[in-house]
């Protein structure tokens, strides 16, 4: 049965809320059944003999990371750096730098803009980076309105089989405009590569990259691509030391910072591992509720309190970015077959998987590349994104896979938005959302997202 865009949204989200404030419920339950407080572990609640423990390892790894980037043959890192920097392949002038400064691992609007000020020929401007003027998904090469505004590429998407643009089963490749996530911490510390996933390994998608971004006309070799990937583990792709530290010894991930402003601290408790907390009436159910997704060393993965079925440690989730399309992208509208559930929950339950499921999205994210729709309760396919890092936050702006969010404001503006449809018991019923964030709570995340190194 056909949905309408409107009605699939509705649907979706209706559901959402559904199993989101069902889960809460269980949270509930859980929370009561263990009265014990949940541990908070960190190096800040360290006396002075920790303290002083942590910094002779602080020293020791520091040793260990000054070896381990010495045991790379120096003439290895030169030729990855030179791969990395200055190498086009033959292509269209571009490098990896083109798009990954030394400086953010990003390319703003911003940086976009005083590029063309400073050389309108700049590569960053040719092929993807230009404007797709006649709407078939390439850029023209000429107009670059949409790089100058919102610094984002047109990504083209292989299909999974069992995803197809409605009516046209011959279209194997959509076109989606993508921001570039920041090469600092990711290449090290996150086996998850690309905004959807689809990159097994730093060699594979450096094959990508040279092949589609800067349409290489000569061969690759797999030590070239070796190279660029051990580059990319060097010292210069870190946004902190202690990230850096940390990646070469695997030891002391680095930890939330304590805050120092009244703000940071009370924005603090959004990035705390906690559940909600039932002891108050009525539940307040902002403790934790960034760090839901945003846990672990690189703020990035789910923790165990996130209320959708999903296991701790996850790594794609919707934050109805795609939904809300703020960015004003082009929508399409898709067909995934072989679903085990369809649009109506209660239906197609017989465990065979062919239901269809039909959404409208301007980039359904990790479903184009998994096949998967049917997520309802999971959350984590259809217009899911990689759970984005938090370190270094402050440098990579604008913010989400569209490039939609131009400040850390506007994100938060955006999770008072999510908040308001994703806790709301009944939909557009008459109960209030469990979880409002107020103008004061948006001021304290934005402030300590500034600390996060
Ligand atoms: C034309 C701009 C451009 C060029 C040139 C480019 N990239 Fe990227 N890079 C992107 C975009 C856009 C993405 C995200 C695309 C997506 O997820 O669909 C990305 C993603 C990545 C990622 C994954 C980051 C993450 O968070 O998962 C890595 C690593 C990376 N690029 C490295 C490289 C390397 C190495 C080169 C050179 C061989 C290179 N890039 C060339 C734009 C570019
Ligand atoms: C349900 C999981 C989830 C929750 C809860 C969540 N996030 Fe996110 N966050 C994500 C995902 C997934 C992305 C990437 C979304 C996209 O690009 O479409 C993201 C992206 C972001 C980004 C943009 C990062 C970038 O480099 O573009 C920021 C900043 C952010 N989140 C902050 C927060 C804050 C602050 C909160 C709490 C108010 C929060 N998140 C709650 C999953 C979550």
């Amino acid at each position: 049965m056909r949905s309408s865009p409107d009605r699939t949204g509705r649907t979706l989200l209706t559901l959402g809320t559904a199993l989101w404030v069902a889960s809460m419920a269980l949270a509930t339950l859980t929370a009561h059944g263990k009265p014990e407080k949940q541990p908070r572990r960190g190096w800040w609640q360290a006396g002075d003999r920790l303290a002083a423990l942590a910094r002779a390892e602080s020293a020791r790894t520091a040793m260990a990371a000054t070896e381990s980037a010495s045991s790379t043959p120096l003439v290895d890192l030169l030729e990855g750096a030179r791969l990395f920097d200055q190498e086009t392949f033959g292509g269209n002038g571009r490098t990896c730098l083109t798009c990954h400064s030394r400086e953010t691992g990003t390319v703003s609007p911003a940086d976009a803009r005083a590029r063309f000020r400073h050389d309108p020929d700049d590569p960053l401007f040719v092929h993807d980076g230009s404007d797709d003027d006649d709407g078939d998904g390439f850029g023209d090469g000429q107009h670059v309105t949409r790089m100058l505004e919102s610094a984002t590429f047109l990504m083209r998407i292989r299909l999974h089989p069992d995803v197809e643009v409605k009516g046209h089963p011959e279209i194997r490749e959509v076109t989606v405009r993508r921001g570039t996530p920041t090469t600092l911490n990711t290449p090290a510390l996150d086996p998850v590569l690309m905004l959807d996933g689809r990159q097994p390994t730093l060699q594979e998608q450096a094959l990508g990259a040279i092949t589609q971004h800067a349409q290489a006309t000569r061969a690759i070799t797999s030590r070239e691509l070796d190279l660029i990937a051990g580059f990319q583990r060097t010292p210069r792709f870190y946004s902190s030391r202690e990230l850096l530290l940390f990646a070469f010894t695997g030891h002391n991930p680095p930890v939330l910072p304590a805050g120092r402003t009244p703000s940071e601290k009370r924005g603090r408790i959004f990035f705390e591992d906690l559940p909600p907390d039932f002891n108050v009436n009525p539940p307040n159910f902002k403790p934790g509720a960034c760090a839901a997704c945003h846990s672990g060393p690189l703020l990035n993965q789910t923790n165990q309190f996130l209320p959708v079925a999903v296991p701790p440690g996850t790594r794609f989730q919707s934050v109805l970015v795609s939904e809300f399309n703020a960015a004003g992208n082009p929508v399409l509208d898709f067909v995934f077959r072989n679903q085990l559930r369809d649009l109506d929950p209660a239906t197609n339950l017989d465990g065979v998987p062919d239901g269809t499921v039909e959404v409208s999205s301007p980039d359904p994210g990790r479903a184009l590349v998994s096949g998967r729709a049917d997520d309802f309760g999971s959350f984590d396919q259809l217009n899911a994104f990689k759970n984005s890092p938090l370190r270094g936050i402050r440098h990579t702006a604008p913010y989400f896979h569209d490039n939609s969010a131009r400040t850390l404001e506007d994100v938060a503006e955006h999770y008072r938005n999510f908040f308001l449809i994703v806790s709301d018991p009944d939909g557009p019923g008459p109960l209030e959302p469990v979880l409002v964030l107020t103008d004061q709570d948006k001021k304290d995340m934005v402030a300590y997202m500034k600390l996060l190194d």
